[in-house]
């Protein structure tokens, strides 16, 4: 089967709704069509200051939700980053074929420095993409004659991420022969980009400036339901599809739409003439049924703390394998000295 990698970081207690559906569904998905493996992203966590307790918690409540949605460690590798050491290797491999203004670039180091000014920029989180891009290429496929490229889901803010990682792989091909096979970004149509319910013209962010404009997965239903009826609309009262002059409107279609599975005319079609409220309260419910069963979950995986760690020791060792054969195989190609045995 195809090869499928994606990561996502620990950084808050819940997942968002943008999350879910921008990339952890599509996640669920192709486990069953894909050799696939899955990572809580840990280093990445620690590219901007954090409190220790907060992500060793978190990183078991992100494992917690990522099976709690369905992934299951005998159909997929659901791994943490730091516990596969390769990761980190790779990516000083990878910074040293990477230009200083190619990494400068990047978006989301511009707007992330921006916020943390001068002082708090870590070097860490100019080099961010640059580990991205490690934890994608040591799950490159073996090389060979029409073998398929590596597919990563992830939402629209990871484009330009998954383009530096396609750069470096036929970089580091071009300069010590062929060992990667470009990875390609898996990006879901409708739902690629979810927005601030408060803020319909920016994304769905743990780092929104307002709690009630993003929907947490592990929220209970009250505040939930809130959420969405308190979401921002506009002065009309239809509701149609129009991302510019209907953004909020437009972003809660999307999220229906995707949570349903029903197609958005189908949705203008059933809401012609009821106003945004009926709408509202519809999708409330949606969103609501859609992450009741994952919070009860998780909660309960939590629960039991040593066997999820027993459950991520498992999908480290797997990922261990094929990291390992990755950088034996580069190590050689950059021309470094082999231990011995
Ligand atoms: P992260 O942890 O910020 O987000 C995890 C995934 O959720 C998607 N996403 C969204 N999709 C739609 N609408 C939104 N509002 C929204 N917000 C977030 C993200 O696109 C992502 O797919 N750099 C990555 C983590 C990472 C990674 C990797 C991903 C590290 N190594 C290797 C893929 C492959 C990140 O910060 O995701």
């Amino acid at each position: 089967a195809p090869r499928v990698f994606s990561g996502i970081q620990p950084t808050a207690d819940s997942f968002h709704l943008g999350n879910y559906l921008g990339a952890l569904r599509q996640w669920v998905a192709m486990q069953d069509t894909h050799d696939a493996f899955y990572c809580v992203v840990d280093l990445h966590a620690i590219t901007v200051e954090h409190d220790p307790a907060a992500l060793r918690r978190r990183t078991r409540v992100a494992a917690a939700q990522l099976l709690a949605m369905g992934l299951d460690q005998d159909r997929s590798t659901l791994f943490v980053q730091s516990h596969v050491p390769e990761h980190a290797e790779l990516a000083w491999v990878l910074g040293c074929l990477t230009g200083f203004g190619e990494a400068g670039r990047m978006t989301q180091f511009k707007d992330k420095s921006a916020k943390q000014g001068t002082s708090g920029t870590t070097v860490g989180l100019f080099t961010y993409p640059v580990l991205q891009a490690a934890d994608i290429l040591l799950y490159t496929p073996d090389p060979g004659p029409g073998e398929a490229a590596l597919q990563v889901p992830v939402g629209e803010d990871q484009r330009q991420h998954l383009e530096l990682s396609r750069t470096l792989a036929q970089r580091f091909n071009h300069r010590f022969g062929a060992t990667f096979v470009a990875p390609e970004a898996y990006i879901p149509k409708g739902a690629a980009k979810i927005t601030d319910l408060q803020d319909p013209t920016a994304k769905m962010s743990k780092s929104a400036s307002s709690p009630q404009g993003i929907v947490d997965v592990l929220e209970e239903p009250g505040p939930m339901r809130k959420k969405i009826m308190r979401a921002v609309t506009d002065t009309g009262s239809e509701v149609r599809y129009d991302e510019e002059s209907k953004a909020g409107v437009t972003n809660l279609l999307r999220i229906f739409s995707a949570l349903e599975g029903t197609s958005v005319e189908d949705l203008e079609r059933r809401y012609e003439g009821s106003g945004y409220g009926q709408f509202k309260k519809d999708l409330a419910e949606v969103v609501v049924d859609a992450f009741t069963p994952i919070r009860e979950r998780t909660l309960k995986l939590l629960d039991d703390e040593e066997q999820l760690d027993r459950l991520l020791a498992q999908g480290a060792g797997r990922a261990s394998a094929v990291a390992a054969r990755t950088m034996e195989i580069v190590r050689d190609r950059v021309g470094f000295v082999g231990r011995g045995h």
